[in-house]
């Protein structure tokens, strides 16, 4: 059997390497091709991570970079075509909901080649979001949708998918946070930076609605006050710090950095007392280590971690933040309930399906 996996952004990476890894321990004889795109292409935001991830190096680099969606999107699609015919797979293999995800589809569909989506099935319901569209595009284009979480299965039943080509899995990207788990647990970021453990907010913001206009400014004077309580650790996403360099942003008690390695971020993440994102992969990843995360949106595709009881949406508004203190004051620290199948082995069950397709077919 011949697999294409493409990859192009970091959460992408942290979703794929272990799906790459059970696949070849399955089938080891089969040729297992890793492309990425380039779509994230600073040391920080791509080789730390294949390198921390034990991805193999890519046998393709498609060094699409930066640019509108048109541009991304159509670059990565007339770069991967000539890939695809050289390597004739099986089947190609997308994760998550980025322009890359949506252009490999769309190129592996044409070319007659069955595409796996993973992580298929969520929905915000808000097109607005670039995310969305991918989401849904990608899941119309595949043959094999692998979900994690009982309501994907029912947001693709809604959009008339066929219900043998969905497969409840569980969380890819909750199979690499449980291998690396020892690791991260030792790694001592917060003692590095200087903060207590227990005793700080860890942010991430990247999302355009949040970043690119006006909020941007009113979200760091709110970060800022809140940094006299409490300390905030802040790693800062390229798009976000390209529209800070405009925005006062030295503030005492507000400690910002450099993207961070995936051990450190995980470190840090394990070792905060809340989180405030507007990212999904963060929202899951508290999920399962039970951590207070204020995500800072109107909406989540992943309702699931809503319900377990860690994730509280506070709106697409700054002014949310200042709440945040008094919300952790006040709520009961629950010991982590994972969702079902948030349990380290969704890519095993993902190499059960493939390599039971590539039986029978
Ligand atoms: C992309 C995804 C988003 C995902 C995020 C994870 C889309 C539409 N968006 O958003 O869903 O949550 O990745 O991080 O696919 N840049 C750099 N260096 C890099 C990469 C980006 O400086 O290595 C800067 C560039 O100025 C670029 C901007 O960040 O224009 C945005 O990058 P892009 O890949 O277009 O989108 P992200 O915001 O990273």
């Amino acid at each position: 059997m011949r697999i294409v996996y493409v990859v192009g952004t970091r959460p992408n990476f942290v979703k794929t390497a272990p799906v790459i890894a059970a696949l070849r321990a399955r089938l080891p004889e089969g040729r297992h091709a890793l492309v990425h795109t380039g779509q994230h292409y600073d040391r920080l935001m791509s080789e730390v991570f294949l390198e921390e991830l034990g991805v193999p190096a890519p046998d393709h680099l498609l060094e699409v970079g930066s640019g509108s969606h048109a541009q991304q999107t159509a670059r990565v699609m007339e770069r991967l075509e000539p890939v695809l015919t050289e390597e004739r797979p099986d089947l190609v293999l997308v994760p998550g909901d980025v322009n890359s995800t949506l252009a490999a589809a769309v190129t592996a569909a044409k070319l007659q080649i069955p595409v796996g989506h993973i992580e298929a099935g969520l929905r915000s319901f808000d097109r607005t979001m670039p995310e969305e569209l991918n989401r849904i595009l990608t899941d119309q284009l595949s043959s094999h949708l692998f979900i994690h979480s009982p309501e994907a299965g029912e947001n693709l039943r809604r959009e008339g998918i066929a219900e043998e080509k969905v497969h409840f899995v569980g969380n890819t990207m909750i199979d690499m946070l449980v291998a690396l788990e020892p690791r991260f647990r030792a790694a001592g970021a917060a003692e590095r930076l200087g903060v207590q453990p227990g005793e700080f907010l860890l942010v991430t913001l990247h999302r355009p609605a949040l970043v690119d206009g006006p909020l941007l400014p009113e979200t760091i004077g709110r970060l800022a006050a809140l940094g006299r309580e409490m300390r905030v650790v802040f790693p800062v996403h390229p798009r976000t710090r390209k529209m800070m360099e405009a925005v006062e942003s030295e503030h005492p008690g507000l400690l910002l950095s450099e993207p961070l390695g995936y051990l450190d971020f995980l470190s840090l993440l394990a070792d905060s007392g809340a989180v405030l994102t507007d990212s999904g992969g963060i929202q899951e990843e508290t999920t399962y280590l039970g951590i207070p995360c204020f995500t800072l949106r109107d909406n989540t595709e992943r309702p699931v971690t809503v319900e377990a009881g860690t994730n509280t949406l506070l709106g697409l508004d700054p002014a949310a933040i200042s709440t945040i203190p008094s919300s952790l004051k006040s709520s009961r620290k629950r010991p982590a309930q994972p969702p079902p199948f948030w349990d380290g082995k969704a890519s095993q069950r993902i190499a059960d399906v493939v390599a039971g397709a590539g039986q029978s077919g």
